[in-house]
């Protein structure tokens, strides 16, 4: 730990990457490993298009669940921490694989949202995105003013990234010269090659996870604690 403050009070330029595991601690259910959303469901049913072309009533009332969920609960001392630092350091890159919008509530201003958002839709049309925090429709699946089908503006199976979001957190892991990562399991890409390419362009790497990751080994420093352990013994 101590380490780890020194390089925040030493490094000019800092990167974090973000994964569902800063949010647990605000009661947000992760993907994998104890009670994560994917030991109850199939990706495959619920987070890909064809589950969607298939059955997008089901697919719509899983994310309101997530929503209702995600409404309830408030971001946590590590958000905090993260929307601290973009305002005390100056070059400072937040990228995220969240889509619970926590960061932003906590305060964080630019976000890299590298797998979207659930507080924005989108639609199949006319590809018209929406800020949208309903938690009931009159109707599934909701209807843009143009008609379409309107889905949830998040990346799942099979898709691909934004690519100005993917190159921009690249150019921030390249750049930086001490990268974050917290509470992400590392498992899946292209996110999981940003601590790689940060540790390759000659950053320190520091990982904040209370399991080992496939990551844990390479990383310079690797924290086995929870991210709000983490946020409060940076206070
Ligand atoms: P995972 O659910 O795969 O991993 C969560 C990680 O957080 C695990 O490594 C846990 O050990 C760790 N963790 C749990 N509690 C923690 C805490 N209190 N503090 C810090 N870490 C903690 O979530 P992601 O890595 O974010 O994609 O998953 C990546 C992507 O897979 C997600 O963005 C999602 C999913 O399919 C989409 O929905 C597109």
């Amino acid at each position: 730990m101590e380490r780890v403050k020194r390089l925040l009070a030493e490094r000019k330029r800092i990167a974090v990457l973000t994964g569902a595991g800063i949010s647990a601690e605000s009661g947000v259910p992760t993907f994998r490993g104890a009670g994560g959303l994917w030991r109850n469901y199939r990706p495959e049913e619920i987070a890909c298009m064809e589950a969607f072309l298939r059955d997008p009533v089901l697919v719509w009332e899983w994310y309101l669940e997530r929503k209702k969920g995600i409404a309830a609960v408030a971001p946590n001392a590590a958000h905090h921490l993260l929307a601290r630092l973009e305002t005390e350091r100056g070059d400072f890159t937040l990228i995220t694989q969240n889509v619970d919008g926590l960061h932003g509530r906590a305060g964080s201003r630019s976000i890299l949202e590298l797998h979207g958002n659930i507080w924005i839709t989108r639609c199949l049309a006319c590809e018209r995105q929406a800020r949208d925090e309903s938690l009931v429709y009159p109707e599934l699946p909701p209807k843009c003013p143009c008609g379409g089908t309107v889905r949830p503006h998040i990346v799942w199976f099979g898709e691909m990234l934004d690519p100005d979001i993917l190159q921009a957190s690249w150019a921030a892991a390249e750049g930086c010269d001490l990268f974050l990562v917290i509470g992400t399991s590392a498992l899946v890409y292209p996110a999981a090659s940003l601590p790689r390419v940060a540790l390759e362009a000659g950053a320190s790497v520091v990982e904040i996870n209370p399991e080992p990751t496939p990551f844990s080994e390479a990383a310079t420093v690797s924290l086995r604690m929870k991210a709000v352990e983490f946020a409060e013994a940076m206070q």
